[in-house]
């Protein structure tokens, strides 16, 4: 494995237990959108990759309900357990969870190549060492007619980009580029997934949009949410010494942003993106 994906799978081994567990909306609604505009249907077979603690896998799996079959694959084993024990505790059968490599997903074999109805990824590919050619292996795992739907980030609230520049010393283009904020390479627009899939070999790629509105208590509620997310990294790529200073400057920021009762209140632009193998 190299360098990037053992620290992208150190990240999220790190996250797996508070990821999307400190009351934040986040998550959860951005994977539903997805999930809706693939409209899962009852005895489908599905692949959500990058599955994390389940936030498409398991309405996916509601979906295709027990005649169907939703396998997860992520990289990171914690979050692998994490949703296995949601999947058992909800007693959705048609679930599978493995450790699997999105970037060159190997399926147990099952004597179906090439039998997805669909396959689903929230919020990973940019987390990809070479999303061209992961969407490219995916696109034989489906069966012809079978589609493909991929959440990204979009614009970002310049006010939340204003506090978030306080990283920005920190960190390398690379790292910023995982954030995805959408400033360069292909996830900067709709144009350039799009054009990620067609090159990939989908047709009939098309996008759609998500504003979601993301709300704090207050800005110390932000700092345990940017704890428990991707940007984690963020921290930890400033020196220790200077995360005090670091941190009082984000909430001095978040400050000026409050409501009177102090909480903040962001939007985030969600992008989908879908693509079809050619019947
Ligand atoms: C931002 S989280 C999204 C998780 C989930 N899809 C959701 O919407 O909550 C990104 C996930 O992608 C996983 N991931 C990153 N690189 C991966 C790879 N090469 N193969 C499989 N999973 C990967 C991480 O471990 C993490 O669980």
């Amino acid at each position: 494995m190299d360098e990037q994906r053992r620290r992208v799978r150190g990240l999220f081994d790190a996250l797996a237990e508070t990821y999307d567990q400190v009351g934040v909306e986040f998550f959860a609604p951005i994977a539903e959108g997805l999930v809706s505009a693939l409209a899962p249907q009852p005895g489908e077979h599905a692949l959500d990759l990058g599955c994390g603690r389940g936030a498409a896998l398991l309405p996916i799996a509601r979906a295709v309900g027990p005649t169907g079959r939703a396998l997860g694959g992520d990289l990171s084993p914690h979050m692998v357990a994490q949703c296995r024990q949601l999947a058992a505790a909800e007693g959705l059968d048609q679930v599978e969870v493995r450790e699997l490599d999105a970037q060159e997903p190997v399926l147990p074999d099952d004597g179906h190549p090439a039998d997805l109805d669909l396959i689903s990824s929230s919020l990973v590919v940019f987390f990809l060492p070479d999303p061209l050619a992961a969407l490219g292996r995916w696109l034989p795992l489906l069966r012809p007619g079978g589609r493909v739907g991929i959440s990204t980030f979009a614009g970002q609230d310049p006010a939340w980009a204003h506090v978030e520049e306080v990283f920005r010393p920190y960190l390398t283009a690379e790292m910023l580029d995982a954030r995805t904020s959408g400033r360069a390479g292909p996830f900067a627009s709709d144009d350039g997934v799009e054009e990620l899939l067609q090159r990939a070999g989908y047709t009939d790629v098309r996008t759609t949009h998500l504003h979601l509105g993301v709300h704090f208590t207050d800005p110390e509620h932000w700092y345990r949410f940017s704890m428990s997310v991707g940007q984690r990294a963020f921290w930890a790529a400033v020196p220790e010494g200077e995360r005090p200073a670091i941190k009082d400057e984000a909430q001095r920021r978040l400050a000026d942003l409050a409501a009177d009762d102090g909480s903040l209140h962001f939007a985030q632009d969600v992008r989908y993106t879908l693509g079809f193998r050619h019947g």
